[in-house]
């Protein structure tokens, strides 16, 4: 078997990071801005990976829950939204994005290919913790969560990519990364890792210092995908 470990990154590939916005906005009380929801949840993480990258490249790291409310701030003014309880609120979801529907049988496939299951993200420890116990696939992830704290600098920086040969004890093509942030994917080949763009929405790929070899349109064909390659 050539892929040993199969990496996931986080929010946006695992966790559906629309869901907070979308799912406050059909709450009892948000019909004044319910439709507004697409845009503000677009912003809110457009502004957070903004900060992310910013912060990386100025040497000025905060975790990211800390860019995760600096990003939801932004939007909410941009939006004319800024109000304390719906702040709150949407930072409250944020702690139990779901899942989206087909991880659980993708994890569980992969796991009985015998592979190595985790994450490796720029949320903190808490954060991901409770994404995983929230969405009920703790378990599943016997490679353990790897966040971007371990380090102190968020992706794409390399040392972040290291931490996976560090944690998990394994050379670089014996990893199989798997993002739904092409920027993501594309440093996570140029490092050497056989790469997989996760592109739900269509997207045009990115021009950027490396091509993923493999694209998927959503996590479904992995285990499939994972055996082929071995
Ligand atoms: C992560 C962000 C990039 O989970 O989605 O690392």
């Amino acid at each position: 078997m050539s892929v040993k470990a199969c990496v996931f990154d986080a929010y946006g590939t695992l966790f559906d990071v629309g869901a907070a916005a979308r799912l406050a906005a059909a709450e009892p009380g948000a019909e004044s801005w319910a439709e507004h929801w697409p845009r503000l949840a677009a912003d809110w993480r457009r502004k957070q990976l903004e900060y992310s990258w910013l912060r990386a490249v100025a040497g000025a790291h905060v975790d990211f829950w800390q860019v995760t409310q600096d990003g939801l701030d932004w939007a909410l003014e941009s939006a004319g939204l800024a109000n304390p309880d719906l702040r709150s609120r949407l930072l409250a979801l944020y702690w139990e994005l779901p899942a989206f529907p087909e991880v659980p049988a993708m994890l569980q496939a992969l796991r009985a290919q015998g592979r190595t299951l985790s994450i490796l993200s720029n949320g903190s420890p808490a954060m991901l913790q409770a994404a995983v116990d929230s969405a009920g696939i703790a378990a599943m992830l016997d490679g353990g969560c790897l966040s971007v704290e371990e380090v102190g600098v968020f992706k794409p920086d390399a040392r972040v990519y290291d931490l996976v040969g560090q944690n998990l004890h394994l050379h670089r093509d014996q990893v199989l990364f798997v993002s739904s942030n092409c920027w993501d994917a594309c440093a996570a080949a140029e490092y050497g890792f056989t790469a997989v763009w996760v592109n739900r929405d269509g997207a045009p790929i990115d021009r950027l210092q490396a091509t993923p070899g493999h694209v998927l349109s959503d996590l479904s064909a992995l285990p499939a995908l994972a055996s082929q390659l071995d």
